[in-house]
Order: structure tokens, then sequence, then C-alpha cells
């Protein structure tokens, strides 16, 4: 952890992984080192980047207006899969936050994660910006080999990928907008809208079939090669996932069968990987019935189908 935290302080980029997907990292202070987040993601640069921190504490740093009812998300659901968009301070310069007089932070649940970032603040680093690991519009990588497949191409001999094993949520972070006097969720995650309102006592503003509002969001993202398609019957020579007790016919790659949803969101892209690791062209899925992280896995589904 020292060693990673000192190869951000000189500027380089660490992957790591969060109990969502795996990101990566650079010291959110240091312009030539976020810049190059986005040429090695060949991401474009007006898309803000979400700011890793240690503890809620760290809130103060880059905010400058914080509504109590982001002081209550962050007390109940921190370190979590949550990312709260706040009016920045001066520190979130606009090479993190794309220009935006907003800035998104997170304080990630994820042992390696909390240990590298706690290593940064020791050695007086503020923040660390990560994006997912992966090319820009590609599924996000949930285990380090799939980070080293998307990335290590456009990575240097100084940059790093901490190991952590497999995501146990499998899905990025729920975003929610906090420069309002309601939250309001930009992009659906394991934190639900049950779970906001139950925090903050306030209906939080959902964005679910309409337009999602995060900045620079496209409607064709978290994309394998193969293609999507939804909710048919597949046929002999498609990957296939649904949950188990949808069973496929002969012929048909299974790819997945979860039991549960927050199974389907842990192991979905990874089976999405795997059917391009197998050259499958078509890949169908069943998408999940309800409400929890059913609607964030509906919401991946349908961008990367599109
Ligand atoms: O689970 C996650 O959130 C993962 C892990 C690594 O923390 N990170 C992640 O980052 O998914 P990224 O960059 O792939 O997606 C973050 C989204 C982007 O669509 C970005 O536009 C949006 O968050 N975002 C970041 N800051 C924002 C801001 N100030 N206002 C609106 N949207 C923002
Ligand atoms: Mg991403």
């Amino acid at each position: 952890m020292a060693d990673a935290a000192a190869n951000l302080v000189v500027g380089n980029l660490v992957a790591f992984p969060t109990e969502t997907v795996y990101g990566l990292g650079a010291d959110a202070c240091n312009a030539a080192a976020v810049a190059r987040i986005y040429s090695v993601k060949s991401r474009p640069a007006d898309h803000p980047l979400i700011v890793h921190v240690e503890s809620m504490d760290a809130i103060g740093d880059w905010a400058s207006d914080v509504p109590e009812y982001a002081i209550s998300l962050a007390r109940d659901f921190w370190p979590g899969p949550m990312t709260l968009i706040v009016k920045r301070s001066g520190l979130a310069a606009d090479f993190v936050t794309g220009g935006q007089d907003t800035v998104g932070i997170r304080v990630p649940a994820h042992p390696v994660a909390l240990g590298l970032l706690e290593a940064f603040t020791r050695v007086g680093g503020k923040g660390v910006a990560a994006p997912s690991a992966n090319r820009f519009g590609n599924v996000s990588p949930t285990t380090a080999q799939a980070v080293s497949d998307e990335l290590s191409d456009n990575l240097s001999d100084s940059d790093q990928i901490l190991d952590g094993g497999a995501c146990d949520v499998g899905v990025e972070s729920t975003i929610i907008d906090c420069t309002a006097d309601a939250p309001r969720i930009l992009r659906p995650g394991a934190i639900t809208e049950e779970m906001i309102e139950h925090s903050t006592g306030i209906h939080p503003l959902n964005t679910e079939g309409l337009a999602i509002r995060v900045s620079g969001s496209l409607e064709s993202h978290y994309s394998p090669i193969a293609t999507v398609v939804l909710d048919q019957p597949p046929i002999a020579g498609q990957g296939f996932i649904a949950m188990a007790d949808v069973e496929s016919a002969v012929g048909v790659v299974r790819l997945a069968a979860p039991t549960t949803h927050e199974e389907f969101a842990r192991v979905l892209y990874s089976a999405l990987r795997a059917g391009d690791e197998q050259g499958l062209n078509t890949v169908v899925v069943v998408q999940p019935a309800g409400n929890g992280i059913a609607i964030a896995i509906r919401d991946r589904l349908i961008r990367a189908s599109n």
C-alpha cells in the first residue's frame, strides 16, 4: 500500500479494486496524472471523474456546500457503493470535474481501496480520481485480469494494477446528485431508491426511463464486442445470461445462471467478457424484473444493447 501510494504521489497510475468495479486511479490534485487517465482510457476530456477519499471527513476538502440529506447518506452508506455529487470546493479543479461546478465523491468499501487511500492520505494525498478501469465505452472490469486485458497496452511500466480478487457488487456505484432540495439518482446502483428515502426521509427524484443526467453519459455504453440482445429466446451458438430458473435450449452457450439479483449484478460483466473471449457474435440476456439492484442491472443492459 505504501509503495502504491508513493507511486500515486509521483504521478503514476494505480488501478485498484473497489466493491463495485475496478478503478484507474491518479492523484486528484495532479493535472498531468489525471490527464493520463483520459489518454489511457481514450475518454473524452469533458467527462468528470469521481474523487475517492478515505473517509467522509474529507468531504469538507472537496465540497463547498453539502446539504443535510447528503450528510445523512454519507453516514449511512459510506464506505459503500454510492457517489455523491456536490458543489465543489477550490480543490476540485476543472481537470477533475470536466469544468463543472460540482464534484463526485465516494468512499469505497474494499479493504485494498481503503488501504491505498489511507496510505495516500498519510503521505499528504487528498483524494484519488478514478473512473472505471476500462477503455471508454467498454464493460467495466470486475477482476484485475480484466483491467489488464483492457488497459495493459496503454499503461506504462511504472503504473500498477492492484489485485483484490473479484468485485462483490459488480455494477458501478449509485450516483446521487445532491445539489438540489431533494436527492436525484443519476445512475442506479446497489444503493437503491428505497434506501435513499429511508436514510434521508425524502423521496428521491429518479431518472430511470429518462435519459440519465450523468454528464456526458451516452446511451451506448458498458458494451462488450458481442451484440447484446434483450429478452428473446436464444438460438444455438448464441450466448445466454438469465436467472437460473430460466432454462436454455440445446446448443446455447450459457454464460451465467445466477440465483439472486445480487449474484446477477456480481457476475454480469465477467459473463459478457467470457462471451467475447469465446468469440460469440450475440449474447441474449433476460432482464431481471422488479426493484432493488435489478434497476441498475436493467440500466446497464439497455445501454449495452444500444
Ligand atoms: O463504482 C463506481 O462508481 C466506479 C468505481 C471505480 O468507483 N467508478 C466509476 O467511474 O464508475 P466512471 O468514471 O466510469 O463513471 C462515473 C460517472 C461518469 O458517467 C461521470 O460522468 C459521472 O460519474 N460523474 C462524475 N462526476 C460528476 C459530476 N460532478 N457531475 C455529474 N456526473 C459526474
Ligand atoms: Mg465507467
